[in-house]
């Protein structure tokens, strides 16, 4: 089959990592008779310096016309000082609210092999974690009204957070149908002790509960789950919460996993369209020196192949050869005990390869 991807290589790592993640589909196509069509765009601060604006509307329409978006990281600080609506990141929202990607899926998983470059003792981490956060991605304070206001006592800013039933319910669903090819323990995370939003947010997600009465529910406010997700990780299954609160957690949960460099995100919406993209940023700071780690945005690439394309076979394959790549001992320098022993972007992606 011809599968149509849109590729923005964004700014810093970016492009290092997205070229290690279409090598290794490339050959995946090839392993399995398989064609990905590429159709290269730009977003992001590489956009703005051609375009005058971080997504312009050729990006847009090259992203809806696509079966998926695989992307790489934008920013810098080279774009730092810009207005508001000029900056990278911007392009990611706006990616995300023109294709109505409302479901960040965000998997934390400690491989065995990196339980050293976790922060947590090894008493806490035991036998490892396997975390997955669902992630409301098109709602919120992201996305709410906001505004700057004069009065006597000078300027005021405000963004506003809101949710309505529907933007819950179907963040909750998708939720709660993760849930069910996992371990069925939905974790909800709110501020309903403070937030009016997050009542209704706890109100709906209880109802949408009712249809699955095999998975098992909790809820927890936002500031005592990220106390216990570095005290007992374990106790996680799906993370179900807002935009604001995914997005702190995520990268709380990212670390513990020995280093961001590691996850991969799918960003999913209505029907099999997505954008997947790895977690971490676009490190200006050793960006052009090849040594990024790859790994996150080709764990990203499996997750096309599983959510957009339904080859869960060949994501697997991906999935196996980096573990096995980790077990040999191989390490780009953010996960390297030593840094001496560390290797290349592309001699990562080679080994990965290699495995497959
Ligand atoms: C992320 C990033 C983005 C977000 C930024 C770049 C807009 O932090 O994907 O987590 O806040 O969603
Ligand atoms: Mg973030």
């Amino acid at each position: 089959m011809d599968y149509k991807i849109a590729v923005v290589k964004g700014d810093g790592i970016g492009p290092e990592v997205v070229d290690g993640a279409i090598d290794i589909l490339s050959y995946i196509g090839e392993k399995f008779n398989h064609k990905f069509i590429y159709n290269e765009v730009l977003a992001g601060g590489s956009a703005y310096d051609v375009y005058g604006q971080p997504l312009p509307r050729e990006t847009i329409d090259a992203c809806k016309i696509a079966d998926a978006v695989l992307l790489g990281a934008v920013g810098g600080t080279k774009w730092d000082s810009l207005p508001s609506d000029k900056r990278p990141e911007r392009a990611i929202l706006g990616l995300r609210k023109e294709l109505g990607l409302y479901a960040n899926i965000r998997p934390g998983i400690l491989f065995n092999a990196l339980s050293e470059s976790s922060p947590l003792k090894s008493e806490v981490l035991g036998d490892g974690f396997d975390i997955c956060v669902v992630r409301e991605l098109t709602g919120g304070i992201y996305f709410g009204e906001r505004g700057i206001k004069e009065n006597d006592l000078g300027k005021s800013a405000y963004d506003i957070e809101e949710y309505s039933e529907m933007e819950v319910r179907r963040i909750a669903k998708t939720a709660f149908e993760f849930a069910m090819k996992r371990n069925k323990k939905v974790t909800s995370v709110d501020k309903s002790n403070v937030l009016e939003s997050s009542r209704l947010w706890r109100k709906v997600v209880e109802e949408v509960s009712k249809d699955y009465p095999e998975v098992e529910l909790n809820h927890l406010y936002v500031d005592n789950a990220a106390m216990q997700v570095i005290r007992d990780p374990k106790q996680f299954d799906i993370i179900l919460t807002s935009n604001l609160f995914g997005d702190i957690l995520s990268d709380e949960i990212s670390v513990l996993t020995g280093s961001i460099g590691m996850l991969p995100s799918a960003s999913l919406g209505q029907g099999g369209k997505g954008l997947f993209e790895p977690i971490h940023g676009s490190a200006p700071d050793i960006a052009g020196q090849g040594k990024a780690n790859p790994i996150a945005t080709i764990l990203s690439v499996a997750m096309m192949l599983r959510n957009s394309f339904n080859l869960g076979q060949e994501a697997s394959c991906i999935e196996a050869a980096v573990n096995r790549a980790l077990d040999e001992g191989y390490r780009t320098c953010d996960i390297a005990r030593n840094e001496e022993n560390s290797i290349s972007t592309k001699e990562m992606t080679k080994v990965i390869k290699s495995y497959i």
